[in-house]
């Protein structure tokens, strides 16, 4: 309440709002901003982990929400689970490095809502542990093509319809693993630091046709992408020491700043990379 107050009296200050605008138009002005009512949203890998609590944000916030991964039984039962709650969410088998695949998950969106007004890049492959000195050009190409060249394509895909809507915004997931030097995920760190500075050129890009694109870094998450580092007790209890935040993350951590960045209220952001792992990056000292 108080805080609704203050911005009252700010943007009445700022705009010159008649004094008399009450402090409930504030409040649900203040929550417009954060809603994602009637927009569409694609989701890539969104059947588990972030993409599945990405979604499920999305549609809490009002958007009808495209729920995609390599199998269609996932996607079917993520898309029930969502319905079953009360919300809007198509089922669309997409395994993001087939150039048809994108096509089919774009085209099948537009048959359904007939627009789209939020592109979440979440899916990404990680095929290979160890050394640079050890990997192989396949696996590399893999990488990179699944994590950066199927991004490029599947932008390009939904450009028109994100300009159409008149506030598309991109959110790509990225990782803090592409902030620092990395001994065994090299490859993967440098397709995601490769997703921050795509953000930057595609936010270039499109900022004529009014699309923003960001990107999300999230630190460690409790998802099965990060089983196997999170498989040690002792190691998780001595990382959780470690971290400001006391804690590793869970996929609802990343929701919420994905479902900023695609509403309103992130209206400004744009060719931004958001770190969110509880503080990992500035523990790191001397
Ligand atoms: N978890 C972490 O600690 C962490 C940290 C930093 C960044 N990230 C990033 O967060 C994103 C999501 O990871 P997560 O931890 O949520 O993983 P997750 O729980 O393993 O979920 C991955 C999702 O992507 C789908 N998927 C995998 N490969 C795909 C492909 N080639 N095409 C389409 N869909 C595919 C999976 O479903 P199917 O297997 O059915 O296809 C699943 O729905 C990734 O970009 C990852 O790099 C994760």
């Amino acid at each position: 309440m108080l805080q609704s107050f203050i911005i009252l009296l700010a943007r009445q200050q700022l705009q010159n709002l008649p004094a008399t605008a009450n402090i409930d138009d504030c409040s649900s002005q203040e929550t417009s901003m954060f809603s994602l009512s009637d927009r569409v949203v694609i989701v890539t890998g969104s059947s588990r982990g972030i993409g599945l609590a990405s979604a499920r944000l999305l549609a809490a916030q009002g958007a009808a929400v495209v729920i995609s991964s390599r199998r269609q039984e996932a996607c079917d039962e993520a898309a029930a689970a969502l319905r079953a709650e009360g919300h809007r969410a198509l089922p669309v088998a997409c395994h993001i490095g087939k150039h048809a695949d994108l096509q089919h998950l774009v085209d099948a969106t537009m048959a359904e809502y007939g627009r789209i007004d939020g592109l979440v890049c979440n899916a990404a492959s990680n095929p290979v542990y160890g050394p640079l000195a050890k990997l192989d050009l396949e696996a590399f190409d893999v990488i990179m093509h699944n994590n950066l060249y199927s991004q490029i394509e599947l932008t390009r895909m939904v450009a028109k319809p994100l300009q159409d809507s008149g506030h598309g915004a991109i959110v790509l997931v990225s990782s803090v693993a592409g902030l620092s030097g990395q001994n065994h995920l090299g490859a993967y760190a440098i397709s995601k630091a490769g997703e921050m500075q795509l953000a930057r050129n595609l936010a270039l890009e499109y900022s004529a046709a009014g699309i923003r694109v960001n990107t999300v870094a999230p630190g460690l998450i409790r998802t099965d992408f990060s089983q196997a580092l999170l498989a040690d007790a002792d190691k998780v209890q001595q990382l959780e020491r470690s971290l400001p935040s006391r804690r590793v993350g869970e996929p609802e951590d990343i929701a919420g700043v994905i479902a900023f960045l695609l509403s309103d209220a992130a209206a400004y952001v744009n060719g931004q990379t958001v770190v969110a792992d509880g503080g990992m990056l500035i523990a790191q000292s001397l």
